[in-house]
């Protein structure tokens, strides 16, 4: 079993492989993507730092070491104790399931006050298997019955022989395969006190956090963690395509034979009473720039008439009079502490950006939706609160774009995001670098999700697709311009994020504003003058063929000029 099973912190090798194959596309992409986050000079440094990943993991990655079995059998186990605490053993004989262990221990165990051990089967994952397979460059989301292939890890298929498990103990925590048959076998034990025991992980190695919870960990020491998972949870989580090969369609719902909400409130009611509940997220912090896109936002959730709250996340340097705006629009204003992103650099775009980590802490909520300030939604998105953390929609290549993110609030994980900044090296430096580091495993939610406002085309009408949730409005953001048409279009470098029926759509949910919030999506003098500067920049550029400068600007908002915002 131990040569083979896929390990899980090879995404190095991963990305590495993308950047000796495919550094030209990818550096292309990556200085849109810097143009897109408004900085002017392609600042990523594009093939050198991806490659620091998973410095807090082992990194050698050969497949095909066999290592001997360190842990000597045991007539009784360090997570002994931890685990039978809940069970009365003189009543009930457990149940152990060993994955991935040998038969050493497995007769060490069998004299554990009487329990009945059982060795796990399973195929061992083909040995031509990468990351690379789990993560493909590119999928055809369009076609769903097309290139969508993820390959197979096998789980034991004789799964039901091992319906009522109480521990499931398993060796070697860097490994995806020997984490899968884990969650599975817990997942199909049928047994809410059902634990899962991890040994031995070596160089700093813990249990896929994707599958195994710190909420759920109820004792460790060294490289022992014992968990007591929440089986319907789990249960959700293993019926999701691994990898980022296949959009998530919607997930596994076992309401008809086990109601998820009911049975988590169960739960939950033992240990915390809350209720579960559920929340669209933003955050703004730094500058006031996207306080008119965040009264934009919630206007246009509230107008797919959501059931769910409105929760924005604002650090000191927004002003009270805008959080009054704020709140007006839909909000319930939290104020925050900004968070710094350790590795990016001082002053940069993204030097704060790690301030986003904070919705960990949003624990009045079981869930939450985070969308970016600069997004609208078009469609109501309420069914994505039935994805699990963490589901997002692909940005390039296999990484996740973290401006739309589903994620389940929670102290202990807030706790671990805020240490790995530290260690986990983040490529662009911010939080999205940082959280592609955390989750190995993310599902992917299809693009039409999160409609990115970004045309390689310069012909034809640059239309929104119908069928589309939320567009992105990068680039230069449609309250920063007049409402006559996409001020991207008269900047050289910004052509192609330039769309005006994106534009028009976002000024459909203005005038929709009530009319006491259109002030906060005013013109300021500062803003009016860079509009005009643009203007006249494409104006004198004889090589510049579009002609959006020439239409006469009937924006009233340029007679009402506002001194801030
Ligand atoms: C791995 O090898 C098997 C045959 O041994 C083949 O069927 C399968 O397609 C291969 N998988 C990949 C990802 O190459
Ligand atoms: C929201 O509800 C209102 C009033 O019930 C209804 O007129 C409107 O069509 C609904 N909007 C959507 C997007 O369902
Ligand atoms: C990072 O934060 C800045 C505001 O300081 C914002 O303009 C930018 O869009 C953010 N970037 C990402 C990737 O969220
Ligand atoms: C003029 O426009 C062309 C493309 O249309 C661009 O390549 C060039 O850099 C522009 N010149 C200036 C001075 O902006």
């Amino acid at each position: 079993m131990n040569n083979n099973s896929v390990r899980i912190h090879t995404k190095m090798s991963l990305k590495t492989t993308i950047t000796t194959t495919n550094i030209v596309s990818f550096a292309k992409r990556l200085s849109i993507y810097s143009i897109l986050f408004l900085s002017i000079l392609l600042f990523f440094p594009a093939t050198e730092t991806i490659l620091n990943t998973f410095l807090d993991c082992r990194t050698t990655t050969t497949l095909s070491t066999t290592k001997k079995t360190t842990s000597p059998p045991t007539m009784n186990p360090k997570w002994f104790q931890p685990i039978s605490k809940p069970f009365k053993l003189e009543q009930k004989q457990l149940q152990i399931a060993l994955v991935n262990m040998d038969g050493e221990i497995l007769e060490g165990m069998n004299t554990l006050h009487g329990a009945q051990v059982t060795q796990v089967e399973f195929e061992k994952v083909s040995s031509n298997i990468t990351w690379r397979d789990l993560y493909p460059l590119w999928i055809d989301e369009e076609n769903v019955n097309a290139k969508q292939i993820c390959p197979n890890i096998p789980i034991p298929s004789d799964i039901v022989k091992y319906k009522g498990v109480d521990v499931v103990v398993a060796k070697d925590v860097y490994r995806l395969q020997v984490s899968l048959v884990a969650a599975t076998l817990a997942a199909e034990s049928g047994n809410e006190e059902v634990s899962v025991v991890f040994v031995g992980g070596g160089g700093g190695c813990e249990p896929m956090l994707e599958m195994f919870r710190c909420d759920d960990l109820v004792w460790k020491d060294g490289e022992y963690w014992v968990y007591k998972p929440d089986v319907n949870r789990l249960k959700q989580k293993v019926s999701l395509p691994v990898g980022a090969c296949k959009v998530a369609t919607q997930p596994y719902s076992f309401e008809a034979e086990n109601p998820l909400e009911k049975s988590m409130t169960s739960t939950l009611s033992k240990a915390n009473p809350k209720p579960l509940k559920e929340a669209y997220v933003t955050l703004l912090h730094s500058s006031e720039l996207y306080v008119c896109g965040a009264i934009a936002l919630a206007q246009s959730i509230l107008q797919t008439n959501t059931t769910k709250d409105l929760v924005l996340l604002a650090d000191d340097s927004i002003s009270p009079s805008s959080i009054h705006g704020l709140e007006a629009a839909g909000w319930k204003v939290k104020l925050i502490q900004r968070v710094r992103c350790p590795s990016a650099r001082k002053g940069h775009y993204n030097e704060w950006n790690c301030s986003k980590l904070r919705i960990w802490q949003l624990t009045d909520y079981s869930k939450v939706i985070f969308i970016d300030a600069d997004f609208i939604v078009l469609n109501n998105i309420d069914h994505l609160f039935s994805y699990p953390q963490l589901s997002a929609s692909e940005d390039t290549m296999s990484i996740f774009n973290s401006g739309v993110m589903i994620a389940e609030p929670s102290p202990c994980f807030f706790d671990m995001l805020m240490a790995k900044r530290y260690t986990l090296n983040s490529y662009n430096g911010g939080d999205q670098g940082l959280l592609n580091e955390v989750f190995t495993w993310w599902h992917r939610i299809t693009k039409k999700i999160s409609f990115l406002k970004c045309f390689m085309d310069e012909k034809g009408e640059r239309k929104v697709p119908n069928d589309v949730y939320m567009i992105h409005f990068v680039g230069v953001k449609p309250w920063v311009c007049y409402r006559d048409y996409d001020c991207n279009w008269d900047q050289v470098d910004r052509h192609i994020f330039a769309s005006d029926r994106a534009h028009s759509r976002w000024w459909r949910v203005y005038d929709a504003l009530p009319v006491e919030l259109k002030p906060y999506c005013g013109l300021t003098s500062y803003m009016d003058a860079n509009i005009q500067n643009w203007r006249e920049i494409a104006k004198n550029n004889v090589s510049f063929t579009d002609t959006h400068w020439k239409i006469d600007v009937k924006d009233p908002r340029k007679d009402n000029l506002i001194k801030q915002i």
